[in-house]
């Protein structure tokens, strides 16, 4: 359910009515497909017409739609049920702003609201002429005014380098060999869901000024890439995101739009389709001149008739283009994971609990369960692969989980001993500067305090973590070095370190032939340690794997 209270006002009578705008509307079966389900196209052209309106409250002049961020549709809205849609200038930059667009979903019984998505858009003022617009501030009433004010900034700088990061991650060879790691003998070529259609825009397509509406565009373009999306799949898909739309030229009235759609690549229980755009005027028709007015990226699932996600067998590429395709979809994907994980800065309920003697034999057992079971998890995606070292990452419920695959010489039974003494891990780990014990519970728990440098912000962070050991008890079973976050009152928290929290981490050691182990390092991702990773997951840094290369050297020139 929706947080029902209110913002915290910065001023007594304070009102932040400048740029917010709010559509209501009861879903008909005229917005619904044969399931009954608000179709997405209608929700976009809706998302886009109210966000449109917002920009152009505070513009005072006509508004074009430059782009809209990657959306996540997390409730499925049915007819007979109702929609609204709140959407308000999180900040005016020069010529472009950012909207900020909420939709929620009402039981009209009960009257619970539920987030369908939230989205937000960049929409740029274009005055009559050639002239350009300068946006006047906006006010910040509110605590949330100001949050999302600051955030607008992060999320253009990320939005403006977006090309150069994803031309970046095709170049990373690291996904490439990747890729030859998905490949089985299932695969399936892509051909048969090629879809091509056209469309000529008429007056109600358009504004006053004779510009096609972005919303209009867009639900077009949802239109075709679910006609492939069910062609490949034999299925009815369902829309899961939408990638960035970035709006690179502009159509108007009278234009012929081309629109070109097929499967790029698969994802286990997802699929990416791919969609582009093409306009011509009527002289520009038989020239075969088109303006490209967008590309986008639109990710299904689909659900079998048990209710269960469908697995997608793989996607086999056949040409040049194919591949391309192939490979920029992993990129996105990546991009994406990161996107969703550092743009959302999803609160967080307490993660530790209280450490004392009455619940030390669960919490240890609990602490040692959690990492096996996230080391089981058959979700592993591969993101890097080096030559001793090979990076996953594998998303569940919201939660992201990184392993680090190390191919280590030496004995199992040397490395456990080496990685069990925390104290020893600032000596290769740079995120380490101090680790201490704090309480030796018995010889497989001890109780650490450890302290970490900043990272994307000026705090030093500080953590207490339980660390349970365990021996294998027959051939074949690993090693295990579970660690999880506990609280104990003898190590307050200190104005110095902002407290963070691990869920659950830690390494699993297996014997790999008479002199060698393999290593794999697990941690679920919380919002403290996502700033240490996020330049991972998105690919311009390599400092998980800089970490796992000085493991690999701290455990083999450690004498035995
Ligand atoms: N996402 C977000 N903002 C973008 C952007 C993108 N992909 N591309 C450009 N912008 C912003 C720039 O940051 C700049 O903002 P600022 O003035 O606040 O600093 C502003 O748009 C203008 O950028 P500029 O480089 O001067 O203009 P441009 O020549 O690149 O044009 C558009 C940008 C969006 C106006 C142009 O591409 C366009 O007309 N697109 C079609 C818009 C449209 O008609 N949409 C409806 C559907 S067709
Ligand atoms: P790229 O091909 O590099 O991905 P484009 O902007 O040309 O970039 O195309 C965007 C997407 O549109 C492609 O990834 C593909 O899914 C789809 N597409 C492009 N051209 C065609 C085509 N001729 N037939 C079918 N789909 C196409």
């Amino acid at each position: 359910m929706m947080s029902e209270t209110a913002p915290e006002r910065l001023g007594p009578m304070a009102s932040s009515e400048d740029g917010e705008v709010e559509m209501c509307q009861a879903i008909l079966p005229c917005h619904a497909n044969h399931l009954g389900e608000l179709s997405a196209g209608q929700l976009l052209k809706w998302i886009d017409t109210t966000a449109c309106l917002a920009a152009e409250r505070h513009a005072g002049v006509p508004c074009v739609t430059a782009s809209v961020d990657d959306i996540l549709f997390e409730e499925t809205v049915r007819v007979g049920q109702i929609i609204n849609i709140k959407a308000k200038v999180n900040r005016a930059f020069n010529t472009s702003m950012e909207v900020g667009v909420q939709v929620s979903v009402q039981d009209i019984y009960t009257g619970t609201q539920k987030c369908v998505c939230i989205a937000f858009s960049t929409f740029v003022g274009k005055p009559a002429g050639n002239e350009k617009v300068h946006l006047k501030p906006i006010k910040l009433w509110t605590v949330k005014d100001q949050m999302e004010y600051g955030l607008a900034a992060e999320r253009r700088r990320i939005r403006l380098c977006h090309d150069n990061i994803f031309h970046n991650l095709i170049q990373d060879t690291h996904i490439i060999d990747g890729i030859a790691c998905g490949k089985n003998s299932n695969a399936m070529t892509t051909d048969r869901s090629c879809v091509k259609s056209i469309e000529l825009v008429l007056p109600p397509h358009a504004n006053h000024h004779g510009n096609t509406f972005g919303g209009q565009i867009m639900a077009w373009m949802e239109n075709i890439a679910t006609v492939a999306a069910s062609r490949f799949c034999c299925n009815h898909p369902i829309l899961k995101s939408v990638d960035m739309f970035m709006f690179r030229g502009p159509s108007f009235i009278g234009d012929r739009l081309v629109f070109k759609a097929v499967v790029n690549n698969t994802f286990q229980k997802s699929l990416e389709v791919g969609v582009r755009v093409e306009a011509y005027n009527c002289e520009e028709w038989n020239k075969g001149k088109p303006r490209h007015i967008n590309s986008a990226f639109l990710i299904y699932n689909s659900v079998n008739n048990k209710g269960d996600l469908m697995i997608f067998p793989s996607v086999e590429p056949t040409s040049k283009d194919d591949l391309r395709r192939f490979q920029g979809a992993i990129a996105r994907r990546r991009i994406r994971l990161a996107r969703k994980y550092i743009l959302t800065h999803k609160e967080e309920r307490s993660l530790s609990v209280d450490w004392d003697k009455t619940n030390q034999a669960y919490l240890s057992y609990t602490n040692v369960v959690n990492l096996t079971m996230l080391a089981a998890k058959s979700d592993w995606e591969i993101i890097s692969s080096m030559d001793r070292i090979k990076a996953f990452v594998c998303e569940e419920n919201d939660i992201l989980s990184v392993m680090v695959e190390m191919k280590v010489k030496k004995r199992p039974e040397q490395a456990f001993l080496l990685l069990s003494d925390l104290q020893l891990r600032p000596s290769w780990d740079r995120h380490y500067l101090s680790c201490e014990v704090v309480e030796t519970v018995d010889e497989d728990e001890q109780i650490y305090h450890i302290t970490c440098p900043p990272a994307g912000d000026d705090m030093m962070k500080d953590f207490v973590m339980l660390m349970s050991r365990r021996q294998p008890l027959k051939v074949g079973d690993p090693y295990i070095l579970a660690l999880t976050s506990v609280t104990l009152a003898s190590v307050p928290p200190l104005p110095k370190y902002l407290r963070c929290e691990t869920r659950c981490a830690g390494f699993l050691i297996y014997s790999d032939g008479p002199r060698n182990c393999k290593v794999s390092y697990y941690n679920q991702v919380t919002s403290n340690i996502l700033p240490y990773i996020a330049g991972n997951l998105t690919g311009w840094s390599k400092s998980m794997e800089e970490t796992a290369s000085s493991c690999i050297q701290f455990l083999e020139s450690s004498c035995e």
